[in-house]
């Protein structure tokens, strides 16, 4: 029996034995692209436990102990709804569709937070009905709306404003929100978040509970997490002077950088949530409850936790030299590196990762864009080879399309030795699903 041990950027989470085969929560990957197919997009059920769990300790130390709610928009299905009603998490949803898979995974709707920038009336009647803890209003449109729908229905909105505090954080420009440039909130520049925050006082149906403020993902810093939190309690020592109003809840957004890449250096949450903790404590004013904290990280509960499973297809070196090895997947289930220049690391399996030569990932899509992971030192490729793409828990799936129809692949979990599907592969006849047969508008037959 080969002895195994932990590798790389993950070691919690990976192992690789004396034949370099790599293994996740104690399956070869081998075996699970047998058993389930390539590409194949796998969850250690250990590390997302772990990672929450860390989450949670972080917050309990607050005081009042804060809460995490988990973005679903990093990855969510309903087997991932139900995990997280087990563990006791909160979920920040988008969508009807998030509200959806979260309510059919059996979430509890009170620990649900509603946002989006654009909320239909049809979803703002359904997370009413289904009793959302929290509906994050991003524009004035949004305010009346919720009042008008909540009075339709008669349940009163517990709400939090949703302000950009102009804190540019260091990271991609698509993945930064805290800007006054931004699409997202009201900006705390030009008074247009004092009139939110008079409208949302004075509007009937609507229980405003407090600010909220999302600053951009994959942050690695401290600082503007906690300049964040501090930029909320400035408003709302203004807010108590001029409107006798002070909320019981701060939320600061998630983006709690991840380590993609040997170069990413990702931040001690723990000590992030004591600094905001202790600015919490000192800028609430004598006689007033400090605020309860809330988080929403998505990435960090999910990213480390996923791996990516490909077969190569292909390989080739072009004139010059560089060298291609292209997979059965690409930007179809993984678009990140096309659309934002995201890095990931790849391992090749049963092969010694000490000889290296450079390789580019190519993915299978018809786009000269579609490259997973670009000159990166792999052992000798050939076609049949697995090649493990690290790090792909969050935004690859839940951004994953049919583009060039090509079905989206499937997603198990595993723990132990063990894996447990998730979501099954898409068949040819589960993504031509919805289409209709041509008819001839000539004949008349249009509706
Ligand atoms: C409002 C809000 N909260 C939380 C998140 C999650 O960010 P991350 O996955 O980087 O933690 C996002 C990401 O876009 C967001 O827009």
């Amino acid at each position: 029996m080969p002895s195994a041990r932990r590798i790389g950027l993950f070691p919690d989470t990976y192992t690789i034995d004396d034949r370099y085969h790599i293994s996740i929560g104690g399956l070869p990957i081998r075996q699970l692209a047998q058993e389930f197919g390539t590409p194949l997009y796998v969850l250690d059920y250990e590390t997302l436990r772990h990672r929450i769990r860390s989450f949670q300790q972080a917050l309990q130390d607050m005081n009042p102990p804060g809460q995490a709610f988990y973005a679903g928009k990093a990855f969510l299905t309903k087997a991932m709804a139900g995990f997280l009603e087990q563990q006791h998490m909160g979920l920040d949803v988008v969508s009807g569709g998030e509200l959806y898979t979260a309510l059919e995974g059996g979430m509890n709707p009170s620990r649900i937070i509603f946002h989006g920038n654009v909320k239909t009336d049809e979803e703002i009647r359904f997370g009413l009905l289904r009793g959302v803890g929290y509906f994050v209003v991003d524009s004035l449109a949004e305010l009346e709306a919720i009042s008008r729908i909540a009075k339709e229905v008669d349940k009163p909105a517990p709400i939090l404003l949703r302000l950009t505090p102009g804190i540019e954080a260091h990271t991609h420009a698509f993945i930064q929100t805290g800007q006054f440039d931004s699409k997202f909130g009201f900006a705390m520049q030009d008074g247009i978040h004092e009139v939110a925050l008079q409208r949302a006082l004075t509007l009937p149906y609507l229980e405003l509970k407090g600010f909220h403020a999302h600053i951009g993902s994959q942050i690695f810093d401290e600082d503007p997490f906690v300049h964040n939190a501090q930029r909320l309690m400035e408003f709302m020592h203004d807010a108590l002077e001029r409107y006798h109003y002070w909320p019981e809840v701060v939320d600061i957004g998630g983006g709690f950088g991840v380590q993609y890449g040997p170069d990413d250096d990702p931040p001690q949450v723990s000590r992030i949530l004591a600094r905001v903790n202790d600015a919490m404590q000192r800028m609430t004013p004598h006689g007033y409850a400090v605020p309860t904290v809330f988080i929403e990280p998505g990435r960090a509960i999910v990213a480390e936790a996923g791996v990516t499973i490909y077969q190569v297809g292909a390989t080739k070196t072009v004139p010059g030299g560089k060298r291609y090895a292209a997979v059965d997947g690409g930007m179809g289930d993984n678009i990140r590196p096309a659309l934002y220049q995201a890095s990931y690391t790849a391992q090749v399996d049963g092969k010694n990762p000490e000889d290296r030569a450079l390789y580019t990932i190519a993915g299978r899509y018809c786009e000269s864009g579609d490259i997973l992971v670009k000159d990166i030192p792999l052992p000798p490729i050939e076609p049949g080879d697995y090649v493990v793409v690290f790090g792909t828990g969050a935004y690859n799936f839940a951004m994953a399309s049919n583009y060039n129809r090509v079905p989206r692949p499937a997603v198990v979990l595993v723990y132990n030795g063990q894996a447990s599907l998730w979501v099954k592969r898409e068949s040819y006849e589960d993504m031509a699903h919805n289409d209709l047969p041509w008819q001839d508008p000539e004949e008349g037959l249009w509706r």
